[in-house]
């Protein structure tokens, strides 16, 4: 029997009015795993999802803020009871290690714990008046409803750092999660399905939280102009995030994009090699090189460049591919079979480089069980030079490019060199060179001697140039997407005070 599952509309779990459904399967073992089928949802569904979450705004906005912390806190706890579960399940529908999708369950935690603790602050700001008996104030309202739509790459995670600053500061949520991982996304609802149930009690609000499964082309695309939704929250490509912003500007709607990463690592001579070996292992060949944080650029000072690339081939050809759910296994498959034509069609671009050198990987793997699933060699290019194809568009998989610099000038000139900025990474043990990386690279995150991946979910997350909009997930910056201020004059002057004239 195969597990089906529900949208959850206005707080009932029910079907999609088209009555169709899609598979979801195992990426490391596509025939032989079936996890279940999802509902293959169309605009009717988007319509009552979202006429669902109008109606629960108007209540769910007069619950006190430290109440709704009491629901993300409970949300928090509840994932830590299923953590293993939540994490072994989202292994199987998207292929990453257990180890990493424990780690994107417990990203999720944070996030829940964090917003519960906004709480009791949620804090504005006081100002004095111009005018005697006067008092200004301003605080952040609720917007209304939020469209959340998220990638694969991190099914749990991603969600949470959208949904619960949302529901923290009072905003309701149609959610439209990414078809290869609705399983994770579910179980994401459910849990703050029962939250809202057991601390609101009698007060429950019906449809304050709703997921509709179904295809981006036809459920985003319907949820993307509704002249009901008032925020978009989007992780994903570039070219569709350039999409939402024309369509959902033109309405006035608020949108917050997360993007593309060119990401790179630059070694300067001085760095401990070993660190910066595992660091680039692990930014490179982690979640299959699947995150928009990836380092899919290195860039070596040449000074160190070869004894570099042969310390790092050993140890890339040492990866072990795999079901992530089995001990010992390094890296998984892609996550879709169509991911993986994406990286062997660049790898086929590289090659086609006259200078670019394949040393490792560059095929997919097939040996034994990985036969079963969409896996790939791990796959390292070197002789790369700037502006090649490989150098400057996402791949979006385990592949990374190897670029030699002179310097460390030029070395930050290459990495700023493209049309991202999400992470950066520098390997150095020289204060002043770590310093100038910071001030001089373009990128919403730097880290000095770390890996471009790892952002910790009470800080600032986003990019600039073609990475996004401006806005930043994560941490305290991101509460200023999901609420307005609101400026309030309180005058007990007993008289008509004109501001600008009556004090001057
Ligand atoms: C992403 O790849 O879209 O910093 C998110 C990181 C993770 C989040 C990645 N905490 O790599």
């Amino acid at each position: 029997m195969v597990e089906e599952f529900k949208n959850l509309i206005n707080g009932a779990w029910k079907d999609s009015v088209t009555g169709k459904k899609t598979e979801n399967r195992n990426p490391a073992d596509w025939e032989g795993d079936l996890i279940g089928l999802f509902p293959a949802s169309n605009a009717d569904d988007i319509n009552e999802a979202v006429a669902a979450a109008k109606v629960a705004f108007e209540k769910w906005r007069l619950i006190p803020a430290p109440k709704r912390g009491d629901v993300l806190k409970l949300v928090g706890d509840l994932m830590v009871e299923h953590k293993d579960e939540l994490a072994h399940e989202m292994t199987r529908e998207m292929g990453k290690v257990k180890a990493e999708t424990l780690g994107d369950t417990q990203e999720g935690i944070d996030t829940a714990y964090y917003a519960a603790s906004e709480g009791r602050r949620l804090f504005g700001h006081n100002a004095p008046s111009e005018l005697k008996d006067k008092l200004n104030l301003s605080f952040r309202v609720p917007i209304g409803v939020a469209g959340i739509i998220t990638p694969w790459n991190f099914p749990i995670a991603i969600p949470t750092w959208k949904i619960f600053p949302a529901l923290f500061c009072g905003n309701t949520v149609v959610f439209k999660t990414a078809q290869i991982t609705p399983k994770s996304a579910n179980s994401l609802v459910k849990i703050i399905e029962n939250a809202m149930k057991e601390v609101l009690g009698k007060d429950y609000i019906p449809g304050v939280v709703n997921i509709v499964h179904g295809s981006g082309r036809v459920i985003g695309e319907s949820l993307l102009p509704h002249k009901d939704v008032d925020l978009i929250s989007f992780t994903g490509s570039t070219a569709i995030g350039k999409r939402i912003n024309e369509v959902g500007g033109r309405d006035l709607k608020r949108i917050s994009l997360e993007l593309g990463g060119k990401n790179a690592q630059i070694v300067m001579p001085d760095a401990n090699m070993e660190l910066a070996i595992d660091a680039v292992l692990w930014g490179a060949f982690g979640t299959t090189g699947q995150r928009c944080t990836a380092t899919s650029r290195l860039i070596l000072h040449k000074d160190i460049h070869d004894e570099f690339v042969d310390m790092l081939v050993k140890r890339v050809e040492k990866l072990k591919l795999g079901y992530g759910n089995n001990p010992g296994v390094d890296v998984g498959p892609c996550a879709s079979e169509e991911q993986r034509e994406t990286v062997n069609e660049y790898v086929q671009i590289g090659l086609n480089e006259d200078k670019a050198k394949l040393v490792v990987g560059g095929d997919y793997a097939k040996e034994g069980d990985l036969a079963k699933g969409w896996f790939y060699m791990p796959t390292i290019f070197t002789d790369v030079t700037p502006g090649m194809r490989i150098e400057q568009e996402e791949i979006f998989g385990p592949v990374l490019s190897v670029i030699k610099c002179n310097d460390l000038e030029e070395g930050v000139k290459i990495l700023n060199d493209t049309e991202y900025g999400l992470s950066s990474s520098i390997f150095t043990q020289d204060v002043n060179d770590a310093f100038r990386a910071v001030r001089d690279i373009k990128a919403g995150i730097t880290y000095i001697n770390g890996s471009t991946i790892g952002a910790e979910a009470h800080m600032p997350f986003g990019g600039v140039k073609a990475t996004g909009n401006g806005h930043r997930e994560g941490g305290w910056t991101v509460y200023e997407f999901y609420t307005e201020w609101k400026a309030v004059y309180l005058d007990y002057s007993g008289k008509l005070q004109r501001a600008q004239i009556d004090n001057y």
